[in-house]
Parts: C-alpha cells; structure tokens; sequence
C-alpha cells in the first residue's frame, strides 16, 4: 500500500544530527481538502536565477515576496518559518506513519523525494503569488548543472536583500565555482577542469547511469517499509552536495543548507530544488524517462497548506505533469552536459 499523509495531531519533535530535538509541528486544522489540478491558466514560466538580475521587476517582485513571506506571524503557515518546518517535520521523523506508529515518514532515500519535492515548491510558489498579488509568479531556478550557474546566484548573495541567508560557507561566495563532488572540503582545482567535472557528472547521473526507475527515482517505499531503502541518482549527487556546500560548516550541524531541519529557511534552498525538479522535467521531456508505474508511488500522499491557509491532500500521480500544475522551466537555458559523454 501507499504512504498515507500524516495525521497531524500525531506530530511530534524532530531530530537533529547533534542528538537534540526540534518542534517543526505545523498548525493543526482538522478540515482536509483533496487537491484538485487547477484550471489551465497562462503557464507560469521558472527561469534561470542568473537571468532574474536582468530583469529588476521580476527581482523586485521576487524579494517583495519572500520580505512579505518573512513578515508573516510564525504561526501562520505560509510564513518562511513554517514552510521550512514543512521540511523539518517530514525529514527528520516529525511523523510517524498512519497505521505504523514505530516507524517514521521520510522522503528521502527513497522514490518519494522527486514528487515530495515538486509538491512542496509548488506551495511555496503558489503562496509567493498570493502574497504579492500576482498568480503567475514563477520560482527561478540555480542553474547548477551550467557553467553559467555553477556559482551562488548574485541575487541571493546581496546583504540587504530578502533572498540573503546568514548561515552558508563564506568561503563558498560567488565568484567561487560550485563543486557538484563536493565532500566537505575544498580541493584546489582550476576553473576548466571543474566545470567539466561537474558537466560529466551531470552527464552520469542523468543519462549514462540512470538506466532504471530505481536508479533514476530511487528505491520503492511502501506503507510499513522501513525509512531509507536507497536514494536515486540526482538526490545523492549533486543534490546531496550542494546542500553540504552551501551551508556554513561552522555551525554544528552545517545549517542552514547543510542540514533538514534548517535548509529551508535559506531562500536558495526552493531555487535548489527548483533544480531538482527541472532535472525530473528533462528526464521526462529530453531523455524519455518515463513515470513510475506502481500504485504504491501514483497513490502516495502528502499534507500541505496552501496560499489561502487551507490544508490540502496532494498524491504523486498529479504531480507528474508540470504543465497541468501551471508551470514550465525555461526552454531557452543550454543544457551543456547533455554532450558531456565522458
Ligand atoms: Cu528535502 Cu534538498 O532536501
């Protein structure tokens, strides 16, 4: 059988790497709505974080959004505080399985992390429109897998601006060049030769060794499976990596980035994952990858609040098309390493 959502009520501390524990329990509301695909409208296009600067409206906009995302009481679900312990609690064991109360709900290492995640920024932007007035908000997206973004987006590195976030590495400021191998220390590496390791990377993960659903999604996780049966390609390298990268290993469990209870209260964390997801999109739409076909994934669900603060139950099988969720990625951005055969 499939995961079901968690029941709310149910929730309780998450842990942290250091051993101690966190509350990221959301709101409760006991009145569940079912999601429904909206109503086709203009698509909302996610560009490359490196193209927003040349577009200062979209950058207003987009800091506006996430000032005002900031500003909301910490109790309400659509505040950053709250969307980053959507993160925490589904990551960290805030939840325990419906009908398994000795096992937790994770979604990594496993198939759910694509559709978890798709899921998860679709809210995030849906919540940024509705608080800057405008439904057709798009969430850029880090072009890591470009030499172009292989660096922090400048539009997240500016001090004063909504989109900055104290806790990342200060050695890892653009214009230093983002290492998608990165293990936790830096090695000396010129420019030339990192972009090419990164773009055969690419070129691995997505195409030469993601020759199953296993390989490419990650391992099936099934109601009463014990957490952790394996990750896809592309969430252990380079979505792994970069978190580790990004975050400040200063602090004692790398945070923000570097660790699930706090990546999501870094901005960049969503443009990450926007990523992420653009990676399943060319998996789909460039590579003839096809969807899962088992129920056990179609059927899985998820809890989350939406823009106007009602909780709603999504399942994977509707998030498989983009374009019926109203969105699509910049067709225009170069996809290098689809010729990086090394
Ligand atoms: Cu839920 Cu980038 O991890």
């Amino acid at each position: 059988a499939p995961v079901s959502a968690p029941d709310l009520t149910t929730c309780g501390p998450a842990d942290k790497p250091d051993g101690s524990t966190i509350d990221c329990c959301p709101p409760i509301t006991t009145t569940i709505i079912d999601f429904k695909l909206p109503d086709r409208g203009p698509l909302r296009t996610r560009i490359a974080a490196q193209d927003v600067a040349k577009n200062p409206a979209y950058l207003a906009k987009y800091k506006k959004a996430i000032e005002l995302m900031r500003a909301l009481p910490d109790d309400d679900p659509r505040s950053l505080v709250q969307q980053a312990k959507v993160h925490c609690s589904y990551c960290d064991g805030g939840y325990p399985q419906v009908g398994y109360s000795d096992l937790e709900i994770q979604v990594h290492f496993c198939w759910l992390f694509f559709p978890f995640h798709r899921w998860y920024l679709y809210f995030y932007e849906k919540i940024m429109g509705e608080l800057i007035g405008d439904p057709t908000f798009a969430l850029p997206f880090w072009n890591w897998d470009a030499p172009a973004g292989m660096y922090i987006p400048e539009i997240f590195t500016d001090t004063s601006s909504s989109l900055y976030d104290q806790n990342r590495n200060t050695a890892h400021q653009p214009p230093k060049l983002l290492d998608l191998n990165y293990g936790g220390t830096d090695d000396d590496v010129d420019d030339a030769t990192r972009i090419k390791e990164n773009l055969t990377t690419m070129y691995q993960q997505m195409v030469s060794k993601a020759t199953s659903h296993r390989l490419f999604y990650g391992e099936p996780y099934s109601a009463g499976d014990e957490p952790d049966p394996g990750a896809g390609n592309i969430e252990t390298t380079p979505h792994n990596n970069i978190h580790l990268w990004v975050g400040d290993p200063t602090q004692t469990n790398g945070e923000d980035m570097g660790t699930f209870y706090s990546a999501g209260r870094d901005p960049l964390f969503y443009s990450h994952h926007s990523n992420v997801d653009r990676m399943w999109s060319i998996y789909k739409d460039k590579l003839g990858g096809t969807d899962i076909e088992n129920t056990d994934w179609l059927d899985a669900e998820f809890l989350f609040y939406d823009e106007k603060k009602n909780l709603v139950r999504v399942k994977v099988r509707d998030s498989l098309d983009t374009k019926k969720l109203g969105y699509v990625y910049d067709e225009k951005v170069p996809i290098p390493w689809l010729k990086s055969k090394p």
